[in-house]
């Protein structure tokens, strides 16, 4: 048999419902705060994502699907491509190529997979899907404010409220500008180098590549030497600070609740100042269902013009699996109604009843006059429909049709016209 490759998966109803149930929310409330879908390939060149999101990243240096693709002639060249494993660089790619710029700020949204070499675990996948979203634009436009920093954070906020999902926690932290993490993670590499020997092989090797990530490690023997290291909030220049304030004052303005945690770091390299993570308690080890930040320099790492942004990919995922219990009876719409034509000739006439009562906004489904009622009755009770409605010969010919709610038990004969009405009772 052959089966699904490791770390992919199919996405079954009825869990299928839950994801369009979070897409349409989502859209709904990226539509109150004026963003607009972008879409961009699932591939691009492997240069981009080697400049933009770093290659000393795990990202970029250990899981990436990468290949070379031929060109079909002589003359076309092949070239080195990759499966996007996130969609910031694609769309700040995207901003560029259309100079996106001259329309100002740039408010946009992305939904669709991407693709990550990881050991798969729960909530862990190597294709997975994220909800992103960006702010993007000249410094002109408002676009390095903190008030868009806020802005994005308290939509977040409100979505995952909306989402019904619960004791979510912000955490909030400054990865200052380029030359200021440069200069922390020289001091970090300073710290570390005589206490590095007794830490676990992971850190022993990033005290070396890239410092920063240190603070990422999870081994609980090595927080206490974690603990002594310097901290990123000592290395922050004016500017800087200010702009973190300035995040926060908004944030407690309109309510919205946060901890600091200067050991943030995140995984990807074009972050500078604000960086955040939305974390949830039911995850598990993997328990970000979001992260973000901003990235300044990013437009112009890629060749493009100075373009300051922020933005965040929800694990949508993760998203899903924290939402599982609460949201799945508000997601899953079962039939209203079960159709059951009864006799030679009747599926004309239940599918003309049921081209009238799906007008209504009812959900139905359909059977077939050969199924004996007993199997329709079957059907009906294992799809949970609410009603079943037999169409019959003498239904027909009545214009009033049997109507049975399944839950009760209670059998009505109902006058065609008042169907939908008794039906939505
Ligand atoms: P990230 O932290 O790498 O950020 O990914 C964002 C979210 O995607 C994570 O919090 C997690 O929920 C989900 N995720 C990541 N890897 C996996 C995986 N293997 N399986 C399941 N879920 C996963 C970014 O990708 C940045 N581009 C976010 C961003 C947008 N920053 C600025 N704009």
């Amino acid at each position: 048999m052959i089966k699904a490759v490791r770390g992919t998966r199919d996405l079954l109803p009825p869990e299928t419902a839950l994801w369009n149930f979070v897409e349409s929310a989502v859209r709904d409330v990226f539509r109150a705060y004026n963003f607009q879908e972008i879409r961009t390939p699932i591939f691009e060149s492997t240069e981009l994502f080697a400049r933009g999101v770093g290659e000393e990243t795990d990202i970029v240096a250990k899981e990436m699907y990468t290949w070379e693709d031929r060109g079909r002639a002589e003359s076309d060249k092949g070239q080195s491509l990759t499966l996007r494993p996130e969609a910031t660089a694609g769309i700040v790619r995207a901003y560029i190529e259309h100079k996106l710029g001259d329309r100002g700020l740039n408010k946009l949204y992305c939904i669709g997979p991407m693709f990550r070499r990881e050991r798969p675990q729960k909530g862990r996948y190597r294709q997975f899907y994220q909800i992103d979203a960006e702010i993007i634009g000249p410094a002109s436009a408002g676009s390095e404010s903190p008030a868009r920093d806020a802005e994005l954070l308290e939509m977040l906020a409100t979505l995952l409220d909306r989402l019904g999902i619960k004791n979510w926690t912000l955490e909030l932290n400054s990865v200052g500008s380029s030359a200021e993490r440069a200069r922390f993670n020289e001091a970090l590499r300073i710290a570390l180098a005589p206490v590095k020997d007794q830490m676990c092989a992971d850190c022993q090797r990033r005290a070396v590549t890239n410092p920063l990530r240190v603070l990422d490690c999870k081994h609980p023997e090595d927080q206490p030497i974690i603990e002594k290291l310097p901290r990123i909030s000592q290395f922050l220049d004016e500017d800087s600070r200010k702009h973190f304030d300035a995040v926060q004052q908004i944030l407690r303005a309109v309510g919205v609740e946060f901890q600091i945690n200067d050991r943030l770091v995140r995984g990807l390299d074009y972050y500078t100042r604000t960086a955040f993570e939305f974390t949830h308690g039911a995850l598990g080890a993997q328990n970000a269902i979001l992260g973000g930040g901003r990235y300044d320099g990013l437009s112009e790492a890629l060749g493009g013009p100075p373009a300051p942004g922020i933005g965040f990919a929800i694990g949508e995922d993760r998203l899903v699996m924290s939402l599982q219990e609460s949201a799945s009876a508000a997601a899953l719409r079962q039939p209203d109604v079960y159709v059951a034509p009864l006799g030679a000739g009747m599926n004309a006439e239940a599918a003309r009843l049921a081209r009238e009562l799906r007008r209504h906004d009812l959900v139905l489904d359909l059977g077939d006059e050969t199924f004996r009622l007993k199997k329709s009755f079957e059907t009906a009770t294992k799809l949970g429909a609410k009603y079943i409605l037999i169409v019959g010969e003498n239904e027909v010919k009545a214009e009033s049709f049997a109507l049975k709610n399944l839950a009760t038990g209670d059998q009505v004969s109902v006058p065609r016209a008042e169907l939908a009405r008794k039906i939505q009772e």
